[in-house]
C-alpha cells in the first residue's frame, strides 16, 4: 500500500537520525511496535484510502470513491447562510454544545427520516460526527473482543474497519439481488447458537447497498427483523443512501418494524455535505443513554457549528428539491455506467442499482481484480477491488465501480479504459491458462458458492 510505504520511509528516516532510540531499535521502522494495544492489530489501511492518492490525479478516471458530487449544490446560497450563522449566532455556533446534539437539529432529523418511517421522537436521536462515528460508538458499547458481528457479503469497508478495531470476529451472510438472504441468516445464527458463541450484532445496509448496489426487498424486511429478534441479536441498520432511490421513495426502515431491536443510522453526507460531518443514530432509550456517554467521552459534543449549519440549510433551502436533483444526476450517471458496461465487458456480470452510488461487478473466471488494479491505474482508470469489502479474503473476482462523482462522459471513458485492461488480462490468461480463461461469471454463484450475484445481474 503506498501510504504504508510512505509511513515506513518517514519512520525509517527518524530511526536513522534519532540517537538513542535508533541505537536501541536498530533498523526497526517503528520504535513503538511493541507498545501498541492489541486492538491495533485490526487497524490496517483500507484499499480505498491507498487509492485516493493515486485516483485523485487529474488524468485518472476514478470509479473508486464514494464521494457525492457537490457541483449540484447552490454554494453561493450556502456561503451567505454560513456567514450569517457566524455573524448572527456565532456565540452559540462556535461554542460547545450538548453531547446528544442540538435539539433543533434533532427535531428536523425526525422530518428527514419520515420517508423511511423511522419510529422516533427527537429525544431518541443522538447526533454524531458522520454516521461513521455512530458506527464506532455502537460497536464500542456493544462489542467485546472475540464477539461475533454478522455483516452482509460483501459489506461496507468502513464498518469492517470499525469492527476489526474493536476485535470483533466478522462473519459474512450471503445476499443476492434482493439484499440479505433471510434463510442464510437463520442458518448462520442456528449454526452459531450450537457452538455457544455470542453474536452481538447484525450490521446491514438495506438501501442501495455499499458496495453491492442492491436493496433489501419489502418482503424480506420483516423476515430479517424477526430472525434477529428470535436469536436475540441487535440489528444495526445503516442508511446513508435511503433518500437516493432513482424512482419513488424508500421502503420502510427495519427500525420501524422493531424499534426496540434495531439501531438506525442516518447521515447528511450523501444528501447534503460530507464535509460538515453530521450523522445520527436512533436507538432504544437505554442504548441512547450509553451512546451519549460514549460521545461525551470521545468528543464532548458534536460540532455545534456543523449542526446549526445543517439546521439552517434544512430550514431555509428546499432540501427535498435538492435531493431530487441529486437523484436525477445519479440516475443519469448510473445509466451511463450500465450502458457502457453492457457494450464493453463481455463475460462479466454486475448488479443493477435502483439508487445510491455503486455497481458491483463480477469478472470472468480467472481474473483477479486486486492484481489487476496497478495495470488499471497505469491505464488511467481506478476502481475498488472486491477484497476490500470482505473480512475473509473473498472478492478477488469482484470490483466496486462508483458512478457518483465522474460525469457521464468520464464514466464512459473510464469503462472503456477498464474494458481494455480486462481484455488484455484475458489475452494473457488465454496464453498461459487456456481452458479456464474468460469463462463468464456464472449466474447465482460466486467463489464461495453463495448466491451472489444472481438474476438481476448482467
Ligand atoms: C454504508 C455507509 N455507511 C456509513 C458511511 C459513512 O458516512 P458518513 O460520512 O456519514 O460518516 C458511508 C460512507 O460512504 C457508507 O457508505
Amino acid at each position: 500500500m503506498p501510504e504504508v510505504v510512505g509511513n515506513a520511509q518517514i519512520a525509517g528516516g527518524n530511526g536513522t537520525t534519532g540517537g538513542a532510540a535508533a541505537a536501541v531499535h536498530g533498523s526497526r521502522l517503528d520504535r513503538w511496535v511493541d507498545a501498541y494495544a492489541a486492538r491495533t492489530k485490526g487497524m490496517t489501511a483500507s484499499e480505498i484510502r491507498a487509492l485516493f492518492a493515486v485516483a485523485s490525479r487529474p488524468e485518472v478516471v476514478s470509479l473508486a470513491g464514494g464521494m457525492p458530487d457537490l457541483s449540484a449544490l447552490p454554494l453561493d446560497v450556502i456561503g451567505t447562510m454560513l456567514a450569517r450563522l457566524v455573524t448572527e449566532r456565532g456565540r452559540v455556533a462556535l461554542q460547545y454544545g450538548s453531547g446528544q446534539g442540538d435539539p433543533g437539529l434533532r427535531e428536523r432529523i425526525i422530518d428527514v427520516m419520515a420517508p423511511q418511517q423511522v419510529s422516533a421522537g427527537r429525544d431518541d436521536v443522538v447526533v454524531t460526527t458522520g454516521s461513521q462515528q455512530a458506527l464506532d460508538f455502537v460497536t464500542r458499547i456493544f462489542v467485546d473482543p472475540g464477539d461475533i458481528v454478522l455483516a452482509e457479503s460483501p459489506s461496507y469497508v468502513g464498518a469492517l474497519g470499525v469492527f476489526r478495531a474493536y476485535q470483533a470476529e466478522i462473519l459474512h451472510v450471503p445476499m443476492d439481488d434482493d439484499g440479505l438472504i433471510p434463510e442464510a441468516l437463520e442458518e448462520t445464527l442456528r449454526d452459531l447458537s450450537r457452538t455457544g458463541r455470542r453474536v452481538k450484532m447484525l450490521y446491514t445496509v438495506p438501501n442501495h447497498h455499499n458496495p453491492a448496489g442492491v436493496t433489501l426487498s419489502a418482503r424480506r424486511r420483516p423476515l430479517v427483523v424477526d430472525i434477529a429478534a428470535r436469536y436475540g441479536v441487535l440489528v444495526l441498520e445503516d442508511d446513508p443512501y435511503g433518500l437516493l432511490g432513482f424512482d419513488g421513495g424508500p421502503l420502510p426502515s427495519l427500525q420501524t418494524l422493531n424499534p426496540e431491536g434495531v439501531i438506525y443510522l442516518g447521515s447528511f453526507s450523501k444528501t447534503f455535505s460530507p464535509g460538515l460531518r453530521v450523522g445520527w443514530a436512533v436507538a432504544p432509550h437505554a442504548v441512547r443513554e450509553k451512546l451519549v456517554l460514549a460521545s461525551e467521552a470521545a468528543v464532548l459534543c458534536p460540532s455545534a457549528f456543523s449542526q446549526l449549519a445543517v439546521s439552517d440549510y434544512l430550514d431555509n433551502h428546499d432540501w427535498r428539491h435538492q435531493v431530487d436533483l441529486f437523484r436525477a444526476m445519479y440516475r443519469e450517471r448510473s445509466r451511463a455506467m450500465l450502458g457502457s458496461l453492457a457494450d464493453a465487458i463481455p463475460g462479466a456480470r454486475w448488479t443493477i442499482p435502483q439508487g445510491g452510488f455503486y455497481v458491483w461487478v463480477t469478472l470472468p473466471e480467472g481474473l483477479d481484480a486486486t492484481a489487476m488494479l496497478p495495470r488499471a491505474v497505469t491505464e488511467r482508470v481506478a476502481y475498488v477491488p472486491g477484497t476490500a469489502f470482505y473480512a475473509d479474503g473473498q472478492g478477488r473476482r469482484n470490483m466496486r465501480l462508483s458512478y457518483c462523482y465522474p460525469t457521464p462522459e468520464q464514466i464512459r471513458e473510464g469503462v472503456r479504459r477498464l474494458a481494455g485492461v480486462i481484455d488484455a488480462e484475458l489475452d494473457i490468461l488465454r496464453t498461459f491458462a487456456p481452458g479456464t480463461a474468460g469463462r463468464p461469471a456464472a449466474p447465482g454463484a460466486s467463489r464461495s458458492g453463495i448466491a451472489f450475484p444472481s438474476p438481476d445481474i448482467r
